[in-house]
């Protein structure tokens, strides 16, 4: 088997990268180890900066998003002393879309399906070949069958516990990590959402969050210990939890119902440099993580997809590699930058078991600031929204 581009993975990433390139004429494989409909099962966070909104459009798979998604302007932000509000149209001119994840990672499988893009699901063993030789290749089994897919270039999309990384030696990878000592329950509810807009809550109990998918499912979250289970949280246990997390006023308007999904998440910063080796370049989660408390995970899996694949496209359409070169030194900067706002929206709204009445100070400093300060609120908006990353 031959191809251009050989991506690993097919979650959003790799999804939305075959998406851009085949609409460019440049050939992919998609190699996803599990099925569509394992891919398709997955909950993960609903918030679209403007810029990967803009990029679903470019990519011809925006129509039920636009139909569907909420466009937000604002979110709320609360400790027990306050609710603050800030709002991203006045603070910076932007806005977010509440689409979620799956949904994306659907429109996008469907879009892949019209334009007949190749998809391989459930391969197994996938191994990265000749990095440094003058073409790589792919081997992997699939239904008890040794294959190998001969390409140009290979792109790791394959998450945090994929193999592309673990493809650029130990004494070039540098990995830098945070890891947060909570996890977050989170349950989806076909009840209306408490609140139009997004309300996350730093109270002495632990961080909890309001989201929501659309005006009859709402997404909602609390932090909880690492070693709790699932099975310890049943419906009742949650919805009282949640509702003491919150200002009285807004918890008395919570509508409970069923819960269709639970999980607990960990929470982790993860950075791995550089971003290509030779013939192998990484995109979105194979490469880096934040917690999901910046809505940022996607976002930025995707911001990487729109760098790379116009310099793949350049490299094929106009033999100019020079976004390839600048791909993992551009990529980072963002990434960096969504890794601080992540790591310190995580730091200022959760309870650490370590925090003293010192850091619980510095918190309730920072969310003043968010109070009083256009700055801070601008900031924090253009981080939130994506155009000050
Ligand atoms: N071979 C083939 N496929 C693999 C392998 C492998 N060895 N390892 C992992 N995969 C697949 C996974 O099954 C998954 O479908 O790669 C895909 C990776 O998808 P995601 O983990 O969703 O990562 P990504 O596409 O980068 O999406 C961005 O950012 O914060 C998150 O929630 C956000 O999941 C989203 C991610
Ligand atoms: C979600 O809706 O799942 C969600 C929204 C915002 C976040 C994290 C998760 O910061």
């Amino acid at each position: 088997m031959r191809t251009q581009v050989a991506i690993i993975g097919g979650g959003p990433s790799g999804l939305m990268l075959s998406q851009l390139l085949n609409r460019a004429g440049v050939r992919t494989v998609v190699l996803e180890r599990k099925t569509r409909d394992y891919v398709l099962a997955r909950v993960r966070a609903g918030i679209l900066e403007a810029g990967t909104v803009d990029l679903l459009e470019q990519a011809g798979v925006a129509q039920r998003m636009h139909a569907e998604g909420q466009p937000h302007h604002g979110c709320y932000l609360t400790d027990d002393q306050q609710m603050i509000r800030v709002d991203f149209t006045e603070s910076c001119g932007q806005q977010v879309m509440v689409y979620g994840q799956t949904e994306v990672t659907r429109d996008l499988y469907e879009a892949q399906d019209r334009i007949g893009a190749t998809h391989i699901h459930e391969v197994e063993n996938v191994a990265i070949n000749d990095l440094k030789a003058a073409a790589p290749h792919v081997t992997f089994d699939r239904g008890g069958q040794s294959h190998r897919l001969d390409c140009d270039m290979i792109v790791g999309c394959d998450g945090f516990h994929g193999v592309s990384r673990h493809a650029i030696p130990k004494d070039v990878r540098r990995e830098y990590e945070r890891v947060y000592p909570f996890g977050w329950l989170g349950i989806l509810s076909e009840t209306p959402p408490l609140r139009p807009e997004l309300i996350y809550a730093n109270h002495p109990r632990g961080f909890a969050l309001a989201s929501m998918r659309h005006e009859m499912l709402s997404r909602y979250y609390i932090q909880v210990p690492l070693s709790d289970k699932v099975e310890d949280w049943s419906d009742d246990a949650f919805w009282d939890e949640f509702r003491r997390r919150l200002p009285d006023d807004v918890a008395a308007d919570l509508v409970t119902g069923p819960t269709i999904e639970k999980s607990i998440a960990p929470l982790r910063s993860f950075v791995s440099e550089p971003m290509r080796w030779g013939h192998l370049f990484l995109c979105g989660d194979a490469a880096h993580i934040v917690p999901p408390t910046g809505a940022k995970g996607l976002n930025l899996a995707l911001s990487d997809v729109r760098l790379l694949s116009a310099a793949l496209i350049a490299h094929y359409n106009d033999n100019d590699d020079s976004g390839l070169e600048g791909y993992s030194a551009q990529a980072l900067q963002r990434v960096w930058k969504a890794v601080r706002f992540s790591w310190s929206v995580t730091t200022m709204m959760h309870r650490f078991p370590d925090h003293d009445a010192f850091d619980h100070r510095m918190q309730q400093v920072e969310l003043q600031a968010l109070a009083n300060s256009d700055t801070a609120r601008r900031l924090f908006a253009e981080s939130y929204t994506g155009v000050g990353l």
